[in-house]
Formats: structure tokens, C-alpha cells, sequence
């Protein structure tokens, strides 16, 4: 099987004036999803991996402001300067900042080959603000899948994770190691911690999501659109059981109707339905 072709997300990263150099393929019903979720709870690297099965681009507003602070591209706005001091510190950047830099965007929310939204909305401001951008569009979010893990697993997590300074691929010094230490395994790139892993900041961060961005969990819940995920275990293995629930909402009615059948094939890359592995909370 060849390896799946990625989205660059140049427009996403870059701001409108870049161009994607990989156009979406039109699928017959593009899936337009959010992720919630503690800090380095998993949801980059879940969004990575039903990007490439469900063939749409993962939209990461965290991956926007490193983009805008890596060496390449110091020549920021003051709004992004003034971004960049706040996730430092692991706080959150002001609303009014996100939804200037999203609306920016907002050719990629529109965009015809769907989205898994990754870091955004985290406010009530922010998921009122995207609701209203999908309504005005004609848009709908299929679901959102919230992932759950206790705080010590997610510390471990924070704490081991290693970035491709070049390619910003992710790794874990133990779970997701790189085959040679400190080393990306797909670019050779360096490998580096990320500045806002550091312990006081983790601490600002988890702190900050249980205040802000927690009861987004309820906003959602009230939508009809709430998938509850364990994210516990290997990273393949929460993949599998986000798959599963997505299906088990689709048919139990959970989620806007769509033909189940359907919503299998459109997963499975091969043709067959995904791995179950699906265990409660
Ligand atoms: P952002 O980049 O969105 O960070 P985050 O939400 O804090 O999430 P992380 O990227 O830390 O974790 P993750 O859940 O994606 O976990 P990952 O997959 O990497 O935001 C950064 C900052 O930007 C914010 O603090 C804020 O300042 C600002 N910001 C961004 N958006 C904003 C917004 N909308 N409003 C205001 N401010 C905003 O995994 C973590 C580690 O665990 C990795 O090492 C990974 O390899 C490993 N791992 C993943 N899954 C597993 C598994 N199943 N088993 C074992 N290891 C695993």
C-alpha cells in the first residue's frame, strides 16, 4: 500500500495567500469534525491519523502560531507576536486573536474536502463564533470527539514528547519513539521539546483547559454532536475505537444522518471496516 499523500495546509499555516498544493479529491460527503481534549491527551496525533483515512486536512491552530514563531518566519504581526508570548506561557491566546487568525482562514473551514478541527474552538466564545461561520455557510460539524485521559497518563505524555524542529512530526521518548534517538524518522530532522512542555507550563495549561475549555464538553453534548473517547492505551488503539464510535453514533442516529454503510466504506482505506476495539469509559 502506498504511503498516504498529505495535506500541506499551506493556507491553513500560511494565512490565504499561500495556496495547498494538494487540491481535495471532491469526496462525496466531506467529514467536518472537531477534537477536544486535555493538553497532550493525543488529539494532534489522532487528527494526523483520521486525516489521512478520512481523507481531509488537520486544521490545528497551535500548529498556526508555531508556524508563525519558527526561524523562517520571524517577520510577524504584532496580533501573532502578542499570540506567541501568551502559549509560552501556556496560557491561552485572547479570543479576539484565534477568531481574527480563523477567520482568516476561513476559506479552509469552507473548504470542499472537510476538516478534523484540532485545538480550536477551546473557548465558548470561540465554539459560538465557529457555529455561527458553519451556519452562515450552509455547514454543519459532524461530530466531536473528546478525548479522555487521567492527568498523571497526560503529565507522562506531555513530558516525553518530541518535535521535528524541521517537519514538526511527533514523537514520544518511549511510546512513540523515533528509531534513532533524537532523530525524525521521516525528515532526519532534529528533535526537539516543545517550549510549552516545560513542567510550570504544563501545569498553566491543564489549569487553563478545566476553566476554559472543559465546558465545551456540555456546549456539545446539547448539539446532539458529543462522541465520548478513552484515549488510553497505544495510539493505533484509541485510532480504532475513534473509528468505531464515529460508526456506532452514525447508526444509533447520534450524529447527523448519514448512511452507516456509507460512513464505513468512506473509513476503511481498504474497503473493510476498521478494527473494534471499542471500550467504555
Ligand atoms: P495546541 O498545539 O493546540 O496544544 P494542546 O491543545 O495543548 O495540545 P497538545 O498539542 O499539547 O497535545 P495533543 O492533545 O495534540 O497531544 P499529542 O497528539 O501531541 O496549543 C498550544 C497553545 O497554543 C495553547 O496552549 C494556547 O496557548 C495556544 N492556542 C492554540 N489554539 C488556541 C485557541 N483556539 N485559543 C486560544 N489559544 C490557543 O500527544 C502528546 C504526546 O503523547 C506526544 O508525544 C505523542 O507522541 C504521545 N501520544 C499521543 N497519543 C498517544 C498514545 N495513545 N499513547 C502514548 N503516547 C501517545
Amino acid at each position: 500500500m502506498n504511503a498516504p499523500v498529505k495535506n500541506d495546509r499551506a493556507a491553513w499555516l500560511c494565512g490565504p495567500s499561500a495556496k495547498c498544493s494538494l487540491l481535495p479529491k471532491e469526496p462525496n460527503r466531506a467529514w467536518r469534525l472537531v477534537l477536544l481534549g486535555a493538553p497532550g491527551v493525543g488529539k494532534g496525533t489522532q487528527a494526523e491519523l483520521l486525516g489521512e483515512r478520512l481523507g481531509v486536512c488537520h486544521l490545528s491552530t497551535g500548529d498556526i502560531f508555531r508556524e508563525a514563531a519558527s526561524p523562517c518566519n520571524r517577520a510577524g504581526t504584532p496580533a501573532m507576536t502578542e499570540a506567541l508570548r501568551y502559549m509560552r506561557d501556556g496560557r491561552l491566546v485572547p479570543d479576539s486573536i484565534v477568531w481574527e487568525i480563523v477567520r482568516e482562514r476561513a476559506g479552509c473551514i469552507r473548504c470542499r474536502g472537510g476538516f478534523v478541527l484540532d485545538g480550536f474552538p477551546r473557548t465558548l466564545m470561540q465554539a459560538r463564533a465557529l457555529q455561527q461561520l458553519m451556519n452562515d455557510e450552509g455547514l454543519c460539524i459532524d461530530g466531536v470527539l473528546n478525548y479522555v485521559l487521567p492527568v498523571t497518563e497526560i503529565v507522562l505524555r506531555l513530558s516525553g514528547r518530541r518535535v521535528c524542529e524541521k517537519c514538526k512530526a511527533v514523537f514520544h521518548v518511549t511510546q512513540r519513539a523515533p528509531r534513532v534517538p533524537d532523530v525524525c524518522d521521516q525528515c532526519g530532522g532534529h528533535l526537539i521539546q516543545r517550549e510549552d512542555d516545560r513542567p510550570e507550563s504544563v501545569k498553566v495549561r491543564l489549569q487553563t483547559y478545566e476553566r476554559a475549555t472543559a465546558p465545551l464538553i456540555e456546549f456539545y453534548r446539547g448539539l446532539g454532536k458529543l462522541v465520548q473517547i478513552s484515549a488510553a492505551g497505544s495510539a493505533e488503539e484509541v485510532f480504532a475505537r475513534s473509528l468505531t464510535a464515529l460508526e456506532a453514533a452514525i447508526t444509533d442516529g447520534l450524529l447527523r444522518s448519514r448512511n452507516p454503510r456509507e460512513a464505513i466504506i468512506g473509513l476503511g482505506e481498504d474497503g473493510h471496516s476498521p478494527p473494534r476495539h471499542i471500550e467504555p469509559l
